[in-house]
């Protein structure tokens, strides 16, 4: 995604200082992830994408988890914290300090709404800016079951006059069916005025943020409601909705390679993370799960069953059926991984083939090299880990054990059945196995003496 800004400077404040009570965890609710990241990170990356600058998260005490994500994806991320939590209006409220100076736009976005768009903020702030007495802008949905959800009131003008709370709501307001979302733009000029102004007098006696309509229209400003797709605006609560948003994730992940140019053979089977990338011309079958930091070149081949992290696979190469390419690997061009193969921290050179049952850790292997059936890298000893490093065509016999620190040199070759302690120089034969003795009819001898018992 290539990131834009926005006509006017807009800060993001992401409100993340829910306990989350429903999702029954030790974590923060917004740590929760969809599509491998938590769904704060996507959060994130679309503010960002958005143009949003500065991101301002709004947490609770004591969620360090949450701060660091924020750091971990840009330094610039500022953290305000809300010591308790008295409602939305007071969480906004919360970031004014460590927004001291800034005169932008403000749109408030929150942690646990993982799957909004970047062109949804976009269209919710040109709704904004389109009118210079607009003070408020909300994104505004039409769920299957309103519920607890707060009601747009829209007037006969098509403004936006009020937003209702469903505990305070009449039962002709509860029969509204556009609903808050929760993502609110505010004018920066009078934003933090108007925000002052919002008491707690109401049924739950909490600052709501949805006061900020009422307040904005009787200063004489307007307000306009814009309408997104229910699904983007999805609000996770429980395991049950992580799993919806998840699912609504990966609907889209699909749709979106598939555009670029992958053949996805069974899509609904693809389990992609939020920051996969492949290429035009990859195809992909049936069952395969990609966790996160995968990135596959143009025309390689996915075999069915493969589970793929933090590595790439270069073009043209072929992975699986039953494939595990763990975090550090790299595959070659033209490369060829199969079935039953495990490969972590692995340089597979171009064109290299460990085509049956192998594990090869910490490895470096030469471009053409041959690995045999049954080839493991021996690279631990319980307390550290050591590299094995094959050269380019060398052939490794099937059942062969590496034991590392190791180096076979280029065009070398190794007998099956060995096990290889010692370097090999380049293109030496090792035979690293007890040699067959053969005992002649000794089989008719032993099969006589055990017919006679
Ligand atoms: C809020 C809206 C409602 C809207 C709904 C959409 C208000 C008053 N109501 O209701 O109109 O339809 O979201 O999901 O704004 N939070 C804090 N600090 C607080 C309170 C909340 O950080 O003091 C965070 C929560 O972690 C959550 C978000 O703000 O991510 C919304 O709070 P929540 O209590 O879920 O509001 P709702 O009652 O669902
Ligand atoms: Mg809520």
């Amino acid at each position: 995604m290539t990131k834009k800004k926005t006509a006017l400077p807009t800060a993001a404040i992401i409100l993340a200082a829910g306990k989350g009570t429903r999702m029954k965890s030790e974590l923060p609710k917004v740590m929760h992830k969809v599509a491998g990241r938590p769904m704060l990170g996507h959060v994130l990356h679309t503010a960002d994408a958005a143009g949003l600058d500065p991101l301002v998260l709004v947490i609770a005490p004591g969620m360090h988890q949450v701060a660091s994500l924020g750091h971990a994806f840009s330094e610039e991320v500022r953290t305000a914290t809300q010591t308790e939590q008295l409602g939305t209006a007071h969480a906004v409220l919360c970031a004014k300090e460590v927004l001291a100076g800034f005169e932008g736009n403000l749109v408030v976005l929150y942690g646990d709404t993982p799957l909004i768009r970047p062109e949804t903020i976009t269209a919710l702030l040109d709704a904004l800016n389109k009118d210079a007495r607009r003070g408020v802008a909300v994104l505004g949905f039409t769920p299957e079951d309103a519920a607890e959800y707060g009601r747009l009131v829209v007037n006969a003008a098509g403004d936006l006059t009020r937003i209702v709370e469903a505990k305070d709501a009449s039962p002709e307001e509860r029969a509204i069916r556009l609903c808050n979302s929760g993502v609110i733009a505010l004018r920066g000029s009078v934003a933090w005025e108007l925000l002052e102004r919002i008491d707690n007098r109401n049924a739950k006696g909490e600052y709501y943020l949805t006061d900020v309509v009422e307040i904005a229209v009787r200063s004489g400003l307007s307000a306009v409601a814009v309408e997104a797709d229910a699904q983007e605006v999805l609000g996770v609560n429980s395991r049950v909705d992580l799993a919806v948003a998840d699912a609504a994730f990966q609907q889209r992940a699909r749709h979106a390679a598939m555009l670029h140019g992958v053949t996805l053979q069974a899509p609904e089977t693809v389990y992609f993370s939020a920051d996969t990338e492949l290429a035009n011309d990859v195809i992909v079958e049936p069952n395969v799960v990609f966790g996160p930091g995968v990135v596959v070149g143009t025309r390689a081949h996915i075999k069915a069953f493969s589970h793929l992290e933090g590595c790439v696979v270069g073009e043209d190469a072929v992975v699986g059926p039953f494939a595990r390419l763990r975090p550090g690997t790299n595959l070659g061009e033209g490369a060829k991984i199969g079935n039953f193969v495990e490969l972590k921290k692995a340089e597979i050179g171009a064109g290299a083939k460990i085509s049956h049952l192998s594990y090869i850790g910490d490895a470096t292997i030469g471009d053409e090299a041959n690995i045999g059936a049954g080839t493991i890298t021996c690279n631990y000893d319980g307390y550290n880990k050591y590299r094995t490093i094959v050269g380019r065509e060398a052939f490794i016999g099937s059942n062969t054990a590496l034991v590392a620190p190791v180096k076979v040199g280029d065009g070398a070759m190794v007998a099956a059945g060995s096990v290889i302690t010692e370097d090999i120089e380049a293109n030496a034969l090792a035979l690293a196995r007890t040699r067959q003795e053969q005992k002649a009819e000794w089989a008719t001898g032993f099969r006589e003496k055990q017919k006679k018992n």
